[in-house]
């Protein structure tokens, strides 16, 4: 792995020199639960020092512990879910596909996003079909599984994403796109109930799918890469989980996941990010790898 390094400026895709793990992140200087777009803001105000210790541990466990390059994103007043860089885009290679955001709260997004992927050598697309914006919120419900050489992207809809923002993402970047249905109200993005890991694992909560999604990645993952997650645990964030090599960073708390995983060769870390969780948000959402 590489020394820990964090770069604030001068990322620029088509200069990446190497394969090494690059992960886009925004200081959560305005971040807060300022109104209620998911379930899970409605709890307790956020601890906003807290919220700062929690981010930079996250941060240090990427850029010291796992030598990923963590780029930043500028915070901008008054955009306080900005520092949920999944939802800034879909990224293969040098493609970004924008997100249009549901919520007129996070619409402002938008542009911030589609400026710092233009500004750093993407080719940005945006969430139009047939000339009319379509919702799609990015990473948050667009995820690609890797097993070898094979890949295709699990993508959520219902909740945030118009289904008709997948044929974007499979004909702009050229991959088959599983499109499966969000059915529960607190698993609102597919990045909070499934995650495909570097190692071809794929977690994912049943209980977030129908029957058919269920059938859908029980057919694409191989049975001994599938890791199903209890409800109980789901609903701690295990599955909005970072993925570097075979480390998996997520919130704490989820003991019969971590078994699983030290059980098939992955290494869990776990982390407290209670407030994000306020805010309907963990580890995964607070990330977004570039490379
Ligand atoms: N409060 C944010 C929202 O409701 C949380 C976003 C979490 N992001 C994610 N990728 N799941 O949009």
């Amino acid at each position: 792995m590489t020394a820990a390094m964090t770069k604030t400026t001068g990322f620029n895709i088509q200069h990446a020199v190497s394969d090494d793990p690059v992960i886009l992140m925004c200081p959560p200087d305005f971040f807060n639960v300022d109104y209620v777009i998911n379930p899970w803001m409605n709890a307790e105000p956020v601890d906003m020092d807290k919220a700062r210790r929690q981010w930079d541990a996250l941060h240090q466990t990427l850029t010291r512990q796992l030598g990923v390059s963590v780029v930043l994103l500028e915070p901008v007043v008054g955009l306080p879910d900005l520092v949920f860089t999944a939802n800034a885009a879909f990224v293969h290679g040098q493609k970004a596909v924008v997100s249009h955001f549901k919520h007129p709260e996070r619409q402002g997004e938008t542009a911030v996003f589609a400026r710092w992927f233009a500004a750093h050598g993407y080719d940005v697309i945006l969430s139009r079909v047939d000339g009319a914006d379509v919702f799609f919120e990015g990473a948050g419900d667009a995820l690609t599984y890797c097993n070898g050489t094979d890949r295709q992207v699990f993508a959520g809809y219902k909740t945030r994403t118009d289904i008709r923002s997948h044929e974007l993402v499979s004909q702009h970047c050229g991959l088959p796109v599983a499109s499966l249905e969000l059915v529960s109200d607190h698993f609102y993005h597919i990045d909070v109930c499934l995650c495909p890991t570097d190692t071809g694992h794929l977690l994912y909560a049943p209980s977030a799918f129908d029957e058919y999604g269920c059938r859908v990645i029980e057919q694409t993952v191989p049975h001994d890469r599938l890791i199903p997650v209890v409800q109980e645990e789901a609903r701690k964030f295990a599955c909005n989980a970072i993925s570097v090599f075979d480390a998996v960073v997520f919130n704490q708390g989820s003991t019969e996941l971590v078994d699983d995983m030290r059980t098939k060769g992955l290494y869990p870390i776990e982390l407290d990010l209670s407030e994000f969780i306020k805010s309907g948000g963990s580890a995964k959402c607070l990330t977004l790898r570039l490379v």
